[in-house]
């Protein structure tokens, strides 16, 4: 292959890099404990009981139920031994898996975990810490004063990278990232109900005003915020 071939490959990759893959925020991810793969209900049992709460009781979450939880909304399964394919536990239009998750949380609302944002890590089950502040209600303010989300012990955002989608689909990949955040959504109130928690889901809010909340980079867009508790 010529050089000047070889360079351009280069800096399309690299360009492409840039511009669709979340950014690394720190170095110091926090692990997460092996989330479990098999639960105490049915499938069918947790859309029988499947409801939304807003209002949570103060007791902490435990880091293993944070693991099982963000695993559920966008985890990595094992490599796919024959296809040697890298998938998740919810559908991507095309394999390209363009959501972010974020935890917010308070000081000693889960269990061993100091407050702050993190990205949720999904190769490593890891959280990578974004900022060390209770961002919970400054992000219930952004969410048109739904104060009883500040009360939640974890909250989760559902993120994406809508540019990830739309270079292969263009202006339909936008319907396809909005499927993709339902689908972890549900994936979400499952796994809640199967670990006995409850949970509640926002979609009414200000997308500006919980990035700044939140402090995450332009180029992905939270969607929907989704409360979790005792
Ligand atoms: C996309 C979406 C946005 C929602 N936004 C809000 C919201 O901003 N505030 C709220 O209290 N509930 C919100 N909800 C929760 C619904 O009100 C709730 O799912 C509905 O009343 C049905 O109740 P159930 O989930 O208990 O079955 C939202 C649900 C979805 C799916």
């Amino acid at each position: 292959m010529k050089l000047t071939k070889i360079l351009v490959l280069c800096s399309i990759s690299l360009a492409w890099g840039l511009l669709f893959h979340a950014p690394t925020f720190s170095s110091n991810d926090i692990k997460l404990p092996k989330p479990a793969l098999k639960g105490k209900i049915s499938v069918e049992t947790g859309m029988l009981n499947k409801k939304s709460v807003r209002h949570f009781a103060t007791e902490p979450l435990t880091i293993e139920q944070i693991s099982q939880l963000l695993w559920a909304a966008n985890g990595a399964l094992p490599v796919d031994a024959i296809s040697g394919a890298t998938l998740k536990t919810l559908p991507s239009a095309g394999g390209i898996y363009p959501l972010e998750i974020f935890l917010l949380t308070g000081g000693g609302t889960v269990k061993g975990l100091p407050a702050g944002v993190y990205n949720y890590n999904s190769t490593g089950n890891s959280l990578v810490p974004i900022s060390g502040e209770d961002a919970r209600m400054a992000l219930a303010q952004a969410a048109l004063s739904q104060l009883w989300l500040a009360g939640a012990p974890a909250v989760v955002v559902i993120a994406a990278a809508f540019g990830k989608m739309t270079a292969k689909y263009g202006n339909r990949g936008i319907q396809y990232v909005y499927m993709e955040s339902g689908a972890s959504n549900q994936n979400l109130y499952l796994q809640a109900e199967s670990l006995g928690l409850r949970i509640g889901t926002v979609g009414a809010f200000n997308e500006a005003q919980v990035s700044t909340a939140m402090k995450i980079p332009s180029g992905i867009t939270p969607l929907l915020i989704v409360a979790v508790g005792r």
